[in-house]
């Protein structure tokens, strides 16, 4: 049981848990961008993280969506590509993420790269791609993937591991490799975006937050607001 005393040192500890970050070395400022277009940042930063030895996941990125009443929900997805168009991911359409999306078709993204203190945040709107793309992907997956995904009504109710772990062995005995068929319901999604901020964090605490965003009305405004390659647009925020 939680009693008062265990949960205020339980809290203090919490409290007390602070990470230096950066040195001033590593400032993010805008006159080092030097060619100022999101997704060059973005190829920038994601090929120094995975490139690095210690990095687990480079391309782990929460999805945030929500139903169209604004109920949020989150959960970590694997980016599989990236271009100009947008940011891919696949999954189960019927999940539900697919359902939110189907309801909602807006996401955000967001990287955390702890070894260099970055953060990548990334919003828009949300398309299914074509099943086409969903056989290709599903098809480069191991074995054990096809049939994990064949094999899960991702979101819905089960009562027991061992129903999932059987129903895997029934499917690799109807289905040996490189036979195993994509789950109809399986496929990719890209988010096409119109909104990036680049996080770099600082142990002043005064974080650097460059964002990239579409240009309002009178915007640039050549002074909070700069214009950036492909019609795009920078600012900083306050961290
Ligand atoms: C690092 C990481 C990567 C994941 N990658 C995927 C993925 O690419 N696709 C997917 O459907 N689920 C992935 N998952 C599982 C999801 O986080 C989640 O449990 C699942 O998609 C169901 O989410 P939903 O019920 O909100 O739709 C991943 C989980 C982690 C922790």
């Amino acid at each position: 049981m939680i009693t008062k005393k265990s949960y205020r040192l339980f809290t203090a500890y919490i409290m007390s848990m602070r990470t230096s970050y950066n040195n001033k070395s590593t400032t993010f400022l805008e006159k080092d961008i030097e060619i100022k277009d999101p997704i060059h940042i973005f190829e920038k930063w994601f090929n120094l993280v995975k490139s690095d030895p210690r990095t687990v996941e480079a391309n782990a990125m929460c999805l945030s969506t929500s139903t169209k009443t604004g109920l949020p929900s989150a959960r970590f997805v694997l980016l599989k590509g990236y271009s100009k168009d947008g940011f891919i991911f696949f999954t189960h359409y019927t999940s539900r993420k697919g359902q939110e999306l189907e309801e909602n078709p807006v996401a955000a993204l967001t990287f955390y790269w702890e070894h260099y203190s970055r953060c990548v945040r990334i919003e828009g709107a949300v398309e299914k791609l074509p099943f086409s793309k969903a056989d290709d992907y599903f098809s480069k997956r191991p074995y054990q993937s096809q049939i994990g995904a064949l094999c899960s009504d991702q979101s819905k109710a089960v009562s027991g591991r061992d129903i999932l772990e059987k129903k895997a062995e029934e499917l690799k005995t109807q289905y040996k490799e490189g036979e195993v068929p994509r789950p109809s319901q399986w496929g990719g999604y890209i988010v096409k975006p119109t909104y990036f901020e680049f996080w770099q964090g600082q142990t002043d605490r005064i974080h650097d937050r460059i964002v990239f965003r579409k240009p309002g009305p009178n915007e640039p405004d050549g002074v909070l607001t700069h214009k950036a390659e492909d019609g795009w647009m920078y600012e900083r925020l306050n961290p």
